[in-house]
């Protein structure tokens, strides 16, 4: 199908997160509850319409795991964006966000635009991280904030 822009975007963040889940609501509205751990990168693809034209979102979602570190850096380059993904219900998944930033910064192109993702918001009675906290890293950091929801889709259009 032809399109006027193609976009890249690159997924990241703590294993578990929601990262896959994320995608695979948004290509196919579906949601996946069991963990299938990706391992290195995985892809997606998207057609969106703006302004009535074409454009095509190319999304590498990578593995969050400890040991796949070195391949999802070499995945940055080009992305015009990246999605920065936490568990709200898990707070080490927060505190390692700055380990995230770094890396991602350090191995894209500096106007690439990070969105930063308050992941599983369905789990009210579970969360750690309050909303006010990632709206105050993302303040400070300079990204853009939202929480979602692969499970009940809540958000997931908008990011
Ligand atoms: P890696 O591939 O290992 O980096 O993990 P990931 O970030 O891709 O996590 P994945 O999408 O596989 O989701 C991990 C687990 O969290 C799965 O059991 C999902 O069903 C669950 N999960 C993901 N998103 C949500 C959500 O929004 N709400 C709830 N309740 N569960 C979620
Ligand atoms: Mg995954």
């Amino acid at each position: 199908m032809a399109y006027a822009y193609l976009f890249k975007y690159i997924i990241i963040g703590d294993t578990g997160v929601g990262k896959s889940c994320l995608l695979l609501q948004f290509t196919d509205k579906r949601f996946q509850p069991v963990h299938d751990l990706t391992i290195g990168v995985e892809f997606g693809a998207r057609m969106i319409t703006i302004d009535g034209k074409q454009i095509k979102l190319q999304i590498w979602d990578t593995a969050g795991q400890e040991s796949f570190r070195s391949i999802t850096r070499s995945y940055y380059r080009g992305a015009a964006g990246a999605l920065l993904v936490y568990d709200i219900t898990r707070r080490d998944t927060f505190n390692h966000l700055t380990t995230w930033l770094e890396d991602a910064r350090q191995h894209s192109n500096s106007n690439m635009v990070i969105m930063l993702i308050g992941n599983k918001s369905d789990l009210e009675s579970r969360r750690e991280v309050k909303k006010e906290e990632g709206e105050a890293f993302a303040r400070e950091h300079g990204l853009i904030f939202m929480e979602t929801s692969a499970k009940t889709a809540s958000n997931v259009e908008e990011l």
